[in-house]
């Protein structure tokens, strides 16, 4: 490729920081510009990583003639209008998890990815972890046969961002359903070849966020107030897939769980074999031999941290002109299942997704 995309990353907080070694790994891609509503933290992001185009006003970077490549990582709440504005500007849009917090939202952005035949991904970064990517190498090749069901949570003891943007409902969309939920989901139904959800029984309730003395320890001391809580802080589903399989999900940031921090695990059972991420463990059965046997899969280690390799790969998609590494359809089925615990929460049954 002749010219290196020119990226504008808007929203320079915390998630960004992850995503700049990536950027600057990329021989397809370059960062020129930031927007962000912080006047500071635009200011302290471009001095530290040598960027003078600042935008105060995000649309102005999507409006830009000289950018083409969008990188959203501002609150939940703002994906959807950021990304359709972009995509409707000609711009490919990389977007933070989740790609938006409700399936209508994650729809219109199809609909602009259509109308535009630019690229939209979600950046799922534990995709691109070396273990991830040998593990569906590996079920690829079919030795668990047919997944019929799979166990996965992502269950954190005292452990979330306590700021509006994770804790606020109208920022954020929702709690770990929609904070942590989408990373766990997006990889077990990744690994299971994307089945088609039909069917969802959910439960999604805050038990001890507003406990006196409540705290996480990424930040003792400063949870938001009452009135700025207002999402879940543990749910639970059972999810039926059109193709018979089942899937049984756990995510907290609250629990009584033994962890001192998140404990995240993705168990795959199939005809012929089962899973473990992140053991990288494949279980199989010798029936002429009557024997069990585990294998762990041979790991290299990762040369870069999956959050820059999302980017990465992003890019590289785009420069070779193949599809999104992380396809928005993924993302709505991911949504579609988490949106279905909401309602079947409120409903008390279950619901049809
Ligand atoms: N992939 C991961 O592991 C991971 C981890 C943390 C956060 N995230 C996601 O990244 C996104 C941002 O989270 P964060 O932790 O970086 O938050 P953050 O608060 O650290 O940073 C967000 C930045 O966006 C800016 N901002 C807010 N609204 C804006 C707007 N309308 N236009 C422009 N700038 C705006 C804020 O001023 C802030 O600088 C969220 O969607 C979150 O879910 C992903």
């Amino acid at each position: 490729m002749s010219k290196k995309l020119k990226v504008a990353v808007i929203g320079v907080g915390g998630i960004a920081k992850t995503h700049m070694p990536g950027w600057a790994a990329s021989p397809d891609a370059e960062v020129v510009a930031g927007a962000d509503v912080s006047a500071n933290a635009l200011q302290e992001w471009g001095k530290t990583n040598g960027v003078t185009r600042l935008f105060a006003d995000p649309y102005e970077a999507i409006h830009d003639p000289e950018i083409d490549v969008i990188d959203i990582c501002v609150p939940n709440m703002f994906h959807a209008p950021l990304a359709i504005a972009a995509l409707d500007a000609g711009k490919h849009v990389l977007c933070e998890k989740p790609l938006a917090p409700t399936p209508s939202d994650i729809r219109n952005m199809i609909a602009a990815r259509n109308r535009s035949g630019k690229m939209l991904m979600t950046a799922q970064h534990f995709r691109f972890a070396g273990v991830s990517r040998a593990m569906k190498r590996e079920i690829d090749l079919g030795v668990l046969g047919d997944i019929y069901h799979a166990r996965s949570w992502m269950l954190r003891r005292n452990l979330m961002i306590p700021t509006v943007g994770f804790t606020k409902k109208s920022l954020s969309g929702g709690g770990p359903c929609i904070d942590s939920g989408v990373h766990v989901l997006d990889l077990t139904l990744w690994l299971m070849g994307n089945p088609k959800p039909v069917a969802v029984t959910g439960t999604a309730k805050n038990m001890l966020s507003q406990k006196p003395g409540q705290f996480s320890v990424l930040r003792p001391g400063a949870m938001p107030p009452p009135d700025d809580f207002d999402v879940e802080d543990f749910a639970a589903a059972f999810v039926r897939f059109e193709n018979g399989a089942t899937l049984v999900l756990e995510v907290s940031w609250f629990l009584h769980h033994d962890t001192m921090g998140e404990d995240m695990q993705i168990w795959l059972y199939g005809t012929e074999g089962g899973a473990h991420w992140p053991k990288a463990e494949i279980l199989n059965t010798n029936y002429q031999t009557q024997q069990l046997y585990n294998r762990t899969l041979k790991l290299t280690k990762d040369t870069m941290e999956p959050h820059a390799l999302e980017c990465v790969e992003f890019a590289r998609a785009i420069a070779e002109g193949c599809p999104s590494p992380v396809p928005a359809e993924a993302s709505l089925q991911v949504i579609s299942i988490l949106d279905g615990i909401y309602r079947s929460q409120r409903e008390g049954r279950e619901v049809a997704i």
